[in-house]
């Protein structure tokens, strides 16, 4: 997710933006820009990196006049670099744009026909040119006449310098509100770009087009106007940094549902997987014969999913490991093997060092990664970029519910091409997987339920979790975000190794939270959990309306989706669980002790 900012009024607009982008820096992004408009000139200043490289910039660049537009940039489509920050131009048109438009590789193709001539990589550029190109000097008509080209998810601010005062933004999918001030209007992505300058906003809806200027706002829903409610936000600026929720890690578990939507989208076009940032080719793909995925933490738990995926659809042997421990053993590597690291910040040491070894022996390298142009991503043949954007809590959250779902669509992808499995079955599949972030909004509508559970569970001082096959890593999960940020102590284990070592730990003073949905081990789950009652354990299930279990301390219900598919639920469960207890106990949530976001040393 990018940040917008965009101001018309008296005042200058430069360093009314520049601040409105700093208030969103927090949120950490790769590259950002401002364009002005003075005396119908276009006056713009773009910079590669953080934010005060634009601003070291401005400070002998001045960019006069009271209206304009400015953007910080999260890399999607196109390397980090300055010719791909925002605003992009075409004529008098200039625009910043967050989200992502799904066909603009065929409408570059069509515009590129036209004669225009594209400076970035960007899918932003190719509005910029698709409204030029439909631009008569209106520049409302040429915006309306654009949208309904546009596939995607994008929220878009556009200035004219022949209209110069008048803003144009557009909401499809993608947040964007209007702040109201005395003679000058606000416009932003996020509420903190703009709280010190208002708290009177619009909340846009999808389909909303609004033109603003510094006395007036006018929304319209495909040409026709409307009226939405001005609201009075009363948040201190550290709560609408955090959208309202107490932590950022709150925020981003309730952001999973838009996260999922934002790594599916474009991935499956005319009945077919394309993954085009693979760069494998078809013989590439036939010829593997032997898969490893490396990774640490969170994303190691996510690449234990994938094994199970790889395995059933593609057959290819696979194996898991974590990135520390890969990196120091005999590792049987030829042309034939393919790498996947899986990584959030993509900067991971142990993760990188992995890579670069396997890459050295011969092995082709395909990352799954959530930062464009990371150390991880820029090391590897291929790339699978995530998009849950960034990702500020320590203790990742959506960060692996889109690892998991790139996994699927990679071992999907793989499937395809090696015609594993026909275009129905993978129309079934991805349909399936597209269904997830409705069931995952059902979960998060339950919140509250686990603050009361965090109530009566928070004094305890160990936890086990326990979960069989795709799930046995979301006890893993569980577990790690549980001591990670609550520091109580906590054990995931595969539910069948109970009987091994752990069953001597079960007394009445020990939860157990166990992974109970239907599957086809859904029995042996269950005669688990007899195991751990009639030691008086206390089991916590996370379980179905359908395999609800009777007699266990707690249940928290979820939605039924496809066993394979379910740890993208039964997570969210976990991840409240740990969120709760932590913030009960008054713990650092977001940052918590030793700990930091991205470990680039051994
Ligand atoms: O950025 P990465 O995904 O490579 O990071 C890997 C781990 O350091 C990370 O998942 C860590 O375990 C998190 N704190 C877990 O919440």
């Amino acid at each position: 997710m990018c940040g917008i900012v965009g101001y018309t009024g008296t005042r200058a607009a430069m360093p009314i933006i520049l601040e409105g982008l700093k208030r969103l820096e927090y949120r950490g992004y790769d590259s950002a820009g401002i364009t002005t408009i003075s005396n119908g000139k276009v006056n713009s200043l773009k910079a590669a990196g953080k934010l005060r490289e634009l601003e070291r910039q401005l400070a002998s660049q001045h960019l006069p006049g009271s209206c304009g537009i400015g953007h910080t940039r999260w890399a999607t489509h196109g390397k980090p670099t300055t010719e791909n920050a925002h605003p992009h131009c075409s004529g008098t048109i200039s625009l910043v744009h967050n989200g992502i438009i799904e066909n603009y590789l065929l409408l570059k193709k069509d515009l590129q026909t036209k004669g225009y001539i594209f400076q970035s990589q960007t899918d932003t550029e190719v509005i910029a040119h698709l409204i030029h190109s439909l631009y008569d000097g209106n520049i409302l008509s040429a915006v309306q006449k654009a949208i309904p080209k546009l596939h995607g998810a994008y929220s878009l601010l556009i200035t004219d310098s022949n209209q110069p005062g008048t803003l144009i933004c557009v909401k499809h999918q993608s947040p964007l509100i209007l702040g109201f001030g005395d003679g000058e209007n606000f416009i932003a992505s996020d509420i903190p770009a703009i709280l010190n300058q208002t708290r009177q906003f619009i909340f846009l809806e999808d389909s909303d087009l609004a033109v603003v200027t510094a006395q007036d706002c006018q929304i319209y829903v495909n040409g026709i106007p409307v009226e939405r409610p001005v609201k009075t936000v009363s948040w201190s600026p550290a709560a609408a940094e955090k959208d309202g929720h107490k932590h950022f890690m709150l925020k981003e578990i309730h952001e999973q549902p838009r996260a999922l939507r934002d790594t599916l989208r474009g991935k499956y076009v005319d009945g077919k997987l394309v993954l085009d940032d693979l760069q494998l080719s078809h013989q590439e793909i036939t010829d593997i014969k032997r898969i490893t995925l490396v990774a640490c933490g969170t994303s190691w738990h996510a690449a234990m999913v994938g094994k199970y995926y790889l395995e059933k659809y593609t057959s290819i042997p696979t194996e898991v490991d974590i990135a520390s421990e890969y990196r120091y053993r005999r590792k049987i590597i030829d042309s034939s093997t393919l790498v996947i690291p899986v990584s959030q910040s993509g900067e991971t040491a142990d993760t990188l060092a992995a890579l670069k070894e396997a890459k050295s022996m011969g092995a082709k390298i395909l990352c799954i990664c959530n930062v464009m142009d990371s150390s991880i991503a820029r090391e590897s043949h291929g790339v699978l970029y995530t998009s849950a954007g960034p990702e500020i809590g320590v203790a990742s959250t959506k960060a692996f519910t889109t690892q998991l779902a790139a996994l699927y669509l990679m071992t999907l992808y793989l499937a395809q091409q090696r015609q594993q499995l026909n275009s129905t079955q993978i129309a079934v599949k991805v349909s399936e997987l597209q269904a997830i972030p409705d069931a995952m909004e059902q979960v998060l509508r339950d919140s509250e339920r686990y603050a009361r559970f965090a109530e009566r569970y928070h004094n305890y001082p160990d936890f086990l979790f326990l979960g069989r096959s795709y799930n046995f890593p979301i006890a893993l999960e569980g577990a790690l975000k549980l001591k990670e940020i609550s520091y109580i102590h906590a054990e995931g284990y595969a539910a069948g190794e109970m009987k091994h070592g752990p069953i001597a730990l079960i007394d009445e003073n020990m939860p157990v939270v166990v992974i109970a949905t239907p599957s086809e081990v859904q029995d042996k789950v269950f005669a688990n959990m007899e195991e751990v009652m009639a030691r008086k354990g206390k089991v916590v299930a996370i379980a179905t309306n359908s395999t609800a279990p009777e007699a266990v301390s707690d249940t928290f219900i979820v939605p039924e989706v496809s066993d394979e598919l379910s740890p993208l639920i039964n997570v969210i469960p976990t991840q409240f669980i740990a969120y709760h207890i932590a913030d009960f106990k008054g713990c650092d949530v977001d940052q918590p002790r030793n700990l930091a976001k991205s470990v680039t040393v051994e």
